[in-house]
């Protein structure tokens, strides 16, 4: 069985979650069910980045510590995945014990190897991105092109982690293992980003408190970057559990496009110097826009996607997100959008083909379900289906996985409008029809089981089959013929009611 761990961003916990949030998170979730189905051992890894100056000054507005503070705002994270059906393994808070014992590892294996040095720091900082820019990074007026704000000038001794030496053992790493991070365009921006020459980053504070302090100089916390990397691997027992870290790492990352040179730069090189392998491979998502822009509590555009799954369903609502998108580009976040997706892909398509097969199995074949053909000319769409949705997963495109999966839907609707079984007597054609219709809405149930996981319990239940979808494995249970034939069809309620 092969192992794979599959992390997202640990997000600040400055603010309940939005939808930019929830969209890394639910695209991480269906690549951890897609990879349960291809019967891997998938450790799941979510979490929060709780220290650093942007949480102190949070805590500060809200006139609370940044314990009280982050133990606020931590649960909700906790809850919001659960409600949108999240299978993390674990959730990582970096005020753990656990994570606080494997930072100071790291730094001191940095520290030990020659990498980390005294120096002093002057220069300007974006307390929003939690990082230092040089002048020609700034917009006019000292802007920091990301967050429009104005960037703090800092003075003060810092110890810094030569990611300069690192350039050509970057360049080399990254040669000699192509396509690790994806969409490959991302990729690109990453080696621009080395190519382009590295500076030494600060990985110490003196005038913060809130932070881990550096094993061998308490006077200085560690940088919130340094210490929200190590996430990663102290998750696993890094510094507390050798035997279960080497059991899990390298693990696969998914980021948003705004922190590639965090994860796909500063990591690695961090990794390196402590003697541990870099990453197995990286996802880069596009943001998420809504009104054209990013969503954060400054433009005043934040949706809560709690609000959303309240509207349209949990289901609804992680369908849009993956099927919407190509994965790497940006998105426009609409109402309307979600609305049409919903309509189109969830009601008229798959809702729509469970409704008909039920109705004509319950009237013409006494509500028990037929087995399929085995030269049904079905067979061949379902097979390119999963073939095509194997490719896509594994090249981190959920939207053309799911496009693969509705092929099969399509073309499925357009058999039975072929065959038109409603108006025929019972017969043993109608039988085979109805069969081969039921076979498709099975390997559907599992093809589409990653995306929108209740409702292909939901059908898989309707036509009769035991046990969970979820249990299924692939290849096999994609493979036609699989459907048994004698099992009693349920018609249920619309499972997609149209908006
Ligand atoms: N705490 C750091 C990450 C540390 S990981 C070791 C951080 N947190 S964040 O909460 O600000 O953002 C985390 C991720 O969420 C980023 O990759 C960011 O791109 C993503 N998103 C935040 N808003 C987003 C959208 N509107 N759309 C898509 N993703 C966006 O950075």
């Amino acid at each position: 069985m092969s192992r794979y761990f599959i992390t997202t961003p640990i997000y600040y916990v400055t603010a309940k979650p939005h939808l930019g949030h929830a969209y890394t998170t639910i695209i991480a979730d269906a690549l951890a069910r897609w990879h349960r189905l291809l019967g891997d051992d998938v450790h799941f890894l979510v979490g929060t980045d709780e220290h650093g100056q942007k949480v102190a000054d949070y805590a500060e507005a809200a006139g609370k510590s940044p314990q009280e503070f982050v133990d606020e705002i931590a649960p909700l994270y906790a809850q919001a995945w659960e409600r949108l059906g999240i299978t993390n393994s674990d959730f990582i808070r970096t005020t753990e014990q656990r994570h606080k014992i494997g930072v100071a590892e790291l730094l001191q294996r940095c520290y030990d190897a020659g990498d980390i040095e005294l120096d002093v720091y002057k220069g300007k900082y974006c307390v929003a991105c939690e990082e230092y820019y040089t002048d020609d990074e700034l917009d006019e007026g000292d802007l920091c092109r990301i967050h429009k704000r104005k960037v703090e000038y800092y003075e003060e001794e810092n110890y810094f982690f030569r990611l300069s030496r690192f350039q050509q053992r970057l360049l080399d790493w990254y040669d000699a293992h192509p396509g690790s991070i994806k969409p490959e365009f991302r990729g690109n921006e990453a080696l621009g980003l080395i190519r382009g020459g590295l500076r030494d980053f600060s990985v110490s504070r003196t005038s913060l408190k809130w932070g881990i302090p550096l094993p061998w100089d308490s006077k200085h916390v560690a940088y919130v970057w340094f210490d929200a990397l190590a996430n990663y691997i102290t998750a696993i027992g890094y510094g507390s559990d050798e035997q279960r870290f080497n059991d899990w790492w390298p693990g696969h990352h998914l980021i948003g496009k705004d922190i590639i040179r965090h994860h796909c730069v500063y990591w690695p090189a961090m990794l390196m110097s402590a003697g541990l392998e870099p990453p197995a491979g990286w996802g880069v998502g596009g943001w998420l826009l809504v009104g054209g822009e990013k969503m954060s509590k400054t433009s005043g555009n934040v949706v809560n996607p709690l609000d959303l799954v309240d509207e349209i369903g949990v289901d609804g609502f992680r369908y849009y997100v993956l099927a919407e998108t190509a994965y790497g580009q940006d998105g426009d976040f609409t109402y309307e959008g979600l609305i049409a997706r919903y309509n189109s892909d969830l009601a008229n398509n798959l809702g729509n083909l469970l409704s008909r097969v039920a109705t004509v199995v319950g009237k013409k074949c006494d509500g028990i379900g037929p087995a399929p053909a085995p030269d049904s000319t079905l067979a061949a769409v379902a097979t390119q289906a999963y073939a095509n949705a194997a490719e896509a997963w594994n090249d981190m495109q959920p939207s053309k996985a799911l496009d693969a999966a509705w092929t099969l839907i399509r073309a499925t609707n357009a058999y039975l409008e072929a065959n038109e079984p409603w108006k025929a007597e019972p017969s043993p054609a109608l039988y085979t029809v109805m069969g081969d219709a039921l076979e498709a809405l099975r390997i559907v149930a599992v093809l589409a089981s990653p995306a929108v996981p209740a409702s292909s319990q939901a059908v898989w239940e309707r036509i009769g089959l035991p046990g969970q979808v979820t249990d299924q494995r692939l290849p096999e249970a994609a493979g036609w013929g699989g459907y048994p034939g004698g099992l009693t069809v349920v018609k249920g309620d619309p499972l997609f009611p149209r908006r």
